[in-house]
């Protein structure tokens, strides 16, 4: 396209005269102009390169400029392009149809150059406010749907926040209630067996009816057993108080201002949310994750945003998994195992960075350059809004002062290393 100071005009005319005279005009003006002779010489060089404006004589030999116009507009690529005819027919139906066939204008001969300036200047003039106003629109519109779509994703992990909130605190008091009581119950059994073992000494022959009865409880098997057993409840108990912390750290972090956070409890409490994804199923073993965690202080963050990028990431790096495991067999997925490594460091510049690495199916060259673009998807309609790696860029780096990379390679996988200052 022309630069906006200088359209490019093309003027159509079997007239040479007419020609010359107002390409001379324009011209003088500071137009860009181009002469055709014929409506045929006119579409042949429209395609070849567009004019922002069209002069278009009516009365031409062969293809007339009713006819020229009605091919202009037929043509997606070239119905946008202004057309202002020029005839001497000055009947009213003559005008009616030039602008119904798509003419925006008319101009009537004999012309006078002073009039056919003035009408150029405010077409082009009203074209470029169109097509500004049409891009405006354009990008309205795509940035009123990112928006949309952010705030359905942020509204998705509000609400699992809120779920998970709420079954962390109703599986918090009965949890209590059997981990608090669990130490108790040792200690009133082993009174009791002490209490029994008492009676053993001091009455080594009860009778048979107490003899039989002990002998069917298994006494010394039970003795036995019993401590094993308040072990396994006490484990079991401690799993869900932990899984249960977990939930509430996911779930914490709505603040609107930087706290201090752990990020390693941010990843647990994601890996734990994520956990039935990483079981095996019917597809492929279970994804072993692997955490290669340095010591880390607590940093000042966003702790429920960051929690969104850990989610993001290693759902992305589950669906990879899941994806690689559609083109191998259960058995080659056993021999080669599917894995994801978390790694965290403390750097020299007093930075914290995390790795996170898949042994997925990895990314062209052309995918990775698009990763981080909103709306960017390879996945499936209702699979992938392509979202989750441009919020996560923005957490990262807008939010945090941080970066975030990718290293990817076809078939071998790929790492995300976020990089987040400590100093907040
Ligand atoms: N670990 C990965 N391995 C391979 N490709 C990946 C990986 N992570 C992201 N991608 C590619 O980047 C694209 C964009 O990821 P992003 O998380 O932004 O969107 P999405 O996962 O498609 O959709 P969603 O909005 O649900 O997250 C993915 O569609 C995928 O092609
Ligand atoms: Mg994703």
């Amino acid at each position: 396209m022309a630069s906006s100071n200088q359209p490019f005009i093309l003027i159509v005319d079997d007239n040479a005269t007419n020609l010359s005279v107002l390409s001379q005009a324009l011209k003088a003006v500071g137009y860009k102009v181009r002469l055709a002779m014929d409506g045929e010489d006119a579409l042949a060089q429209v395609e070849r390169a567009h004019p922002e404006l069209i002069l278009l004589d009516i009365q031409m030999p062969q293809m007339d400029g009713f006819e020229t116009c009605r091919r202009l507009q037929e043509n997606p690529e070239t119905k946008g392009i202004t057309v202002i005819f020029m005839t001497a027919l000055a009947d009213t139906n003559t005008k009616v149809k030039g602008l119904s066939v798509g003419a925006v204008d008319y101009i009537t001969k004999p012309f006078e150059q002073e009039e056919v300036l003035a009408r150029v200047k405010i077409h082009w003039r009203l074209k470029q406010l169109t097509d500004s106003l049409e891009q405006q629109v354009e990008e309205r519109a795509k940035a009123l749907q990112e928006a949309q779509l952010q705030l359905i994703q942020s509204e998705k992990m509000s609400a699992l926040g809120n779920l998970v909130a709420g079954v962390a605190h109703e599986i918090n008091n009965p949890i209590s209630c059997i981990v608090g009581n669990i130490n108790f119950m040792e200690n009133y059994m082993n009174d009791v067996l002490g209490a029994i073992d008492l009676y053993g000494k001091k009455f080594p022959h009860p009778g048979a009816e107490v003899e039989d009865a002990l002998d069917a409880i298994d006494l010394n098997h039970l003795r036995e057993d019993l401590p094993k057993l308040i072990r396994a409840m006490k484990a079991g108990g401690d799993r869900i108080t932990t899984i249960s912390q977990s939930l509430r750290t996911f779930s914490r972090g709505d603040s609107d201002r930087k706290q201090p956070f752990n990020l390693h409890d941010g990843i647990e409490s994601t890996l734990m949310i994520l956990g039935h994804r990483l079981k095996a199923n019917e597809h492929r073993p279970a994804i072993e994750v692997i955490q290669d965690y340095g010591d880390l202080p607590p940093i000042e963050c966003f702790s429920g945003l960051l929690n969104q990028v850990f989610m993001n990431i290693l759902a992305n790096a589950i669906d990879t998994c899941d994806e690689a495991a559609q083109q191998f067999s259960f058995d080659d997925l056993n021999a080669h195992r599917q894995k994801i490594t978390i790694e965290s460091t403390l750097t020299e510049q007093n930075a914290i960075e995390i790795r996170i690495c898949d042994n997925g199916k990895g990314m062209s060259e052309a995918v990775k350059a698009r990763v981080f673009d909103h709306l960017f998807t390879t996945k499936g309609v209702g699979k992938g809004t392509g979202l989750g790696l441009a919020i996560a860029h923005q957490i990262v780096v807008d939010k945090h002062g941080g970066s975030l990379e990718v290293q990817s390679e076809l078939g071998q996988g790929t790492e995300f290393c976020i990089r987040l200052p400590i100093a907040g």
